[in-house]
């Protein structure tokens, strides 16, 4: 497997590879893998026929005070897990040629960015839509690939890809769990035994939820009330939002019907948890 590190040589590999007709596959990630990401790689080892992951702590999608600094990074460990994965290239880019300085141009999608994470964390999407824009330039693929744990940003890059015109197929693939329900994430190194224990909860408020309207229940407040109830019970979790949304602009519902995003983040201790179950509901 290639390490890339210069973004013309980035560009020159995967002119190559298309000009051989190859079907270029690409997994943006921030690196620290787990079994989230190696699921990503498998997907498009499958679909593509050349596939790169890039790996980069983006900067921009970091407020100040957030984990930037302490974000875990092993990249000798996510090289031979790539490797071991079938990646034929990964682009591991320094930060000061991403963000050449001054650094002016900034991509944002507007009001599905405002809501969930993005209330919290203003400028997060922004950082997110920038960067995957310049590796959609950098590694123009046929197909990309994004985990469902992330279903606000999977959203938005879809959006920005159709909005920009962005000629790259956005994939979305199924969130991978620990055995006890945790959605993997690279943060839940963060967690101390009993918080790591408790965060369970989270997951356990989805399957609430999915129980909630199996049974006919098609009041939002009801649902997310109940599940908001089930959280607060665990004394170490505390929850950021508990959210309903409609899928497709991610916009609150007054009642629970087609593709609902039941989506939620939590302190736990030091980690900021996200999860999420897409629901459709019939009558
Ligand atoms: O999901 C992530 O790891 C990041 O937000 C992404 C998409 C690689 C952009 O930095």
């Amino acid at each position: 497997m290639r390490v890339v590190t210069s973004i013309s040589e980035m560009r020159k590999v995967v002119e190559e590879q298309r000009s051989y007709g190859k079907i270029v596959g690409l997994v943006p990630t921030m690196g620290f893998f787990h079994q989230g990401h190696i699921s990503l790689m498998h997907a498009a080892r499958e679909e593509c026929d050349y596939v790169v992951v890039s790996l980069f702590v983006n900067p921009t999608q970091f407020a100040p005070g957030e984990d930037l600094e302490d974000y875990p990074r092993d990249l000798s460990r996510d090289v031979e897990m790539a490797t071991e994965a079938g990646v034929d290239c990964i682009f591991h880019p320094p930060a000061e040629d991403m963000y050449m300085q001054p650094y002016l141009t900034y991509v944002m999608v507007e009001e599905i960015t405002d809501r969930l994470c993005g209330a919290s964390r203003p400028g997060h999407f922004r950082g997110v839509a920038t960067v995957v824009a310049k590796l959609f330039n950098i590694i123009p693929a046929h197909r990309a690939y994004f985990g469902l744990k992330d279903a606000q940003q999977v959203q938005v890059i879809r959006r920005m890809a159709r909005d920009l015109d962005f000629d790259i197929e956005v994939v979305a693939c199924p969130t991978v769990r620990e055995s006890d329900g945790l959605a993997m994430s690279s943060r839940n190194v963060y967690l101390e035994p009993e918080e790591r224990k408790a965060a369970t909860v989270l997951h356990r408020s989805l399957q609430l939820a999915r129980k909630l309207v199996a049974e006919g229940e098609r009041d939002p407040e009801k649902v997310t009330g109940d599940m908001h109830a089930l959280i607060v019970r665990e004394s170490l979790v505390e929850p950021e939002y508990v959210a309903a949304v409609d899928w497709d602009l991610l916009t609150p519902l007054d009642r629970l019907e087609g593709w609902v995003l039941f989506a939620l983040a939590a302190r736990v201790g030091k980690a900021r948890l996200i999860d999420n179950a897409l629901i459709e509901v019939k009558d």
